[in-house]
């Protein structure tokens, strides 16, 4: 199959003033337009893979190459970052449901849940990604991974499961806006943050130990 880029489900401006429009722009249509690109000319080298979709190819890339793993991550992990984002205003600003326990339960508190994944994010030294993760056994993790690692990749890094929440902290998120200042980026990322499609990741495949189907 050939890889192609999801249609970005808001407009440019439509995260200001959190998330800058040229940011947006050059994000979506730059880096990851070129992890699309890069990935099907990469995949020509393995065609054992060829059939396989985004998700599924995720736990099949140990044993390939960099270039495969590179750029599966970096198409999965943006595509999975542009669905949690919803302009300000228009989604629940909190969890609910059966994620709000859980996330009660696991971390004691929405706000303490907010601060350890912020922490996740900062403390990702360079480039790299935060996720929440739902986990075989059906618990919650936060954690980090570098470059475009993700906990698909089957035998790639130590945490394993369904990733329904991601927070990209790739410099090319957020420098125009924000330059060094990665803390003052999560601190507006947040607010952009879609509960409801954060919600609809865990009940429609996070509780089933199955991929958010890209
Ligand atoms: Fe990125």
């Amino acid at each position: 199959m050939v890889h192609t880029l999801h249609p970005l489900p808001y407009s440019f401006t439509a995260l200001e003033p959190s998330m800058d429009a040229l940011t947006v722009e050059i994000h979506y249509l730059g880096h990851h337009q070129t992890y699309v690109t890069k990935l099907n000319l990469a995949l020509a080298e393995f065609p054992d893979r060829a059939n396989l979709d985004l998700a599924a190819l995720q736990h099949t890339v140990a044993g390939s190459s960099p270039a495969v793993i590179n750029n599966a991550g970096g198409h999965y992990n943006h595509t999975l970052f542009w669905q949690n984002l919803a302009p300000i205003g228009t989604t629940n600003p909190a969890p609910y449901g059966e994620l709000a326990a859980k996330i009660d339960e696991k971390f004691g508190s929405f706000d303490a849940f907010k601060l350890q994944f912020t922490n996740a994010a900062i403390n990702r030294f360079a480039s790299g990604w935060a996720w929440l993760t739902v986990k075989q056994d059906g618990t919650l993790e936060i954690h980090n991974t570098p470059g475009h690692e993700n906990p698909l990749m089957d035998g790639i890094g130590t945490v394993h499961g369904v990733p329904i929440m991601t927070c990209d902290v790739w410099e090319h998120a957020y420098y125009l806006k924000y330059q060094h200042r990665r803390p003052e980026f999560i601190e507006n990322w947040w607010k952009l943050v879609n509960w409801d499609n954060i919600v609809s990741n865990y009940e429609k495949y996070g509780k089933r130990s199955q991929a958010v189907p890209f």
